[in-house]
């Protein structure tokens, strides 16, 4: 395996030649496309070479549990995009929060973590770690003070979203970086709604950056992956054995696809992008939207906080529909194009009830305090021609509005 001849150092060329040519390794055959090592296993031509590699001084492959070729192709493209040292590619996005938050804790350690998290996420953090001794707190995530509040002499980590889902607050990275560094601990930043090309949290002062590789990165609905991404020195002390000897490894085959998905992501997301300011811009003038949620429009909260810590707007945004949830269903279920679900980040828009689906395991208090009422809908905007989806949400709001009693069917 070599690195393609003439190549140029790819930390001096811009993101999207990076997405392109950066990371490859090729091999003898000399291919154009990046090869699909569906291996799990290497040979060694003789036991000494067996004997060195695993003493770590040949650098080959071992066992694709470890370390395998494309895997390592789809770690070093991300690592570029990401301005980061070192990244560790994973089964889901699950795994990489798991692993980056497991591997750092040892029992009697304590956590603080914003509260409008994913629900998985929710659930390791509260439910997970403290059966391993491991204490958490939540905090109100845009409220400095409540950080400031929770943080206690044995906090390691603490982990946010960012914007966070689905009601796209905002919370400050920088500031928070500031207030756990002050305490000595690590702040781990999930940046799936943001995606890598418009928001860069180890720049604004994280520690570690994870990705559910399943969203924007595929981009195309196929495959699960997930990505953990650090300094060396973060992911030798916390991450790098952890994933070895546990194994939540991502398949060679699901990395071939999220290399090939991160040639078109910047294309794919700035498109989809530009859709959902359209959208947003749309639905706010709809007489049966009460309000539009999107980090890029200048009526955001924290549009400003928005402007400084993001480069865009992002693919997803929320609203909300008068009538509560019987007028929520009745618009979700007469659209014709953009499709019912909870996920994100594909070509296709879909969109989502949050109260009855990804946050129905809440409390209603929870749900309250996280701004979270019947009438929310979350859109993921995809690829379609925008004007086809303006039409399709035309469409379902006229008919949400014309025929009330389609709610109860
Ligand atoms: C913000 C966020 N983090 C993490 C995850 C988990 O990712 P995965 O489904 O790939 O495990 C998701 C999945 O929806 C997500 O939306």
């Amino acid at each position: 395996m070599t690195s393609p001849r003439k190549s140029r150092d790819p930390k001096s060329l811009r993101p999207a030649t990076q997405l392109i040519h950066g990371g490859s390794l090729r091999s003898s055959f000399e291919e154009t496309s990046e090869a699909l090592f569906l291996t799990q296993g290497y040979l060694y031509d003789t036991m000494e070479l067996a004997e060195a590699r695993f003493k770590g001084e040949d650098p080959g492959f071992i066992y694709s549990r470890f370390a395998n070729p494309t895997v390592s192709m789809f770690e070093k493209r991300m690592a570029l995009l990401e301005g980061a040292e070192a990244a560790r590619a994973t089964a889901s996005g699950m795994a990489a929060v798991t692993a980056a938050l497991m591997g750092q804790l040892r029992a009697g350690d304590h956590v603080v973590a914003a509260k409008a998290l994913f629900g998985s996420c929710l659930y390791v953090v509260e439910d997970l770690l403290p059966r391993f001794g491991v204490e958490s707190t939540l905090v109100d995530g845009i409220d400095l003070d409540a950080w400031r509040a929770a943080i206690r002499p044995n906090t390691k980590t603490a982990f946010l979203e960012s914007p966070t889902n689905p009601t796209m607050e905002i919370i400050d990275i920088g500031a928070i970086a500031r207030i756990v560094h002050d305490a000595g601990a690590t702040l781990v930043v999930d940046n799936v709604f943001a995606t890598p090309l418009f928001q860069h949290p180890l720049n604004l002062g994280a520690d570690c950056v994870v990705y559910s590789a399943t969203k924007h990165i595929d981009g195309q609905g196929r495959v699960l992956g997930g990505v953990i991404l650090a300094s060396e020195k973060f992911i030798a002390d916390n991450i790098h054995n952890f994933l070895r000897q546990t194994g939540p490894s991502l398949s060679p085959f699901n990395a071939w696809t999220l290399l090939k998905s991160l040639e078109t992501l910047p294309v794919r997301v700035a498109a989809q992008a530009a859709s959902a300011a359209r959208l947003a811009d749309f639905l706010a003038g709809r007489p049966e939207v009460t309000r539009v949620i999107y980090p890029g429009r200048d009526d955001h909260p924290q549009a400003e906080l928005a402007r400084r810590q993001m480069s865009g707007g992002g693919t997803l945004l929320s609203f909300e529909v008068v009538g509560g949830k019987a007028s929520a269903f009745r618009m979700a279920n007469a659209l014709s194009i953009i499709g019912i679900s909870n996920n994100l980040g594909d070509a296709k828009s879909l969109i989502t009830h949050p109260e009855t689906t990804t946050h129905q395991r809440l409390k209603p208090e929870q749900r309250a305090a996280l701004g979270i009422g019947p009438g929310l809908l979350r859109l993921s905007v995809g690829l379609e021609d925008v004007d086809d989806l303006i039409e399709d949400l035309a469409q379902a709001l006229d008919k949400a509005a014309a025929n009330p009693r389609r709610a109860a069917e």
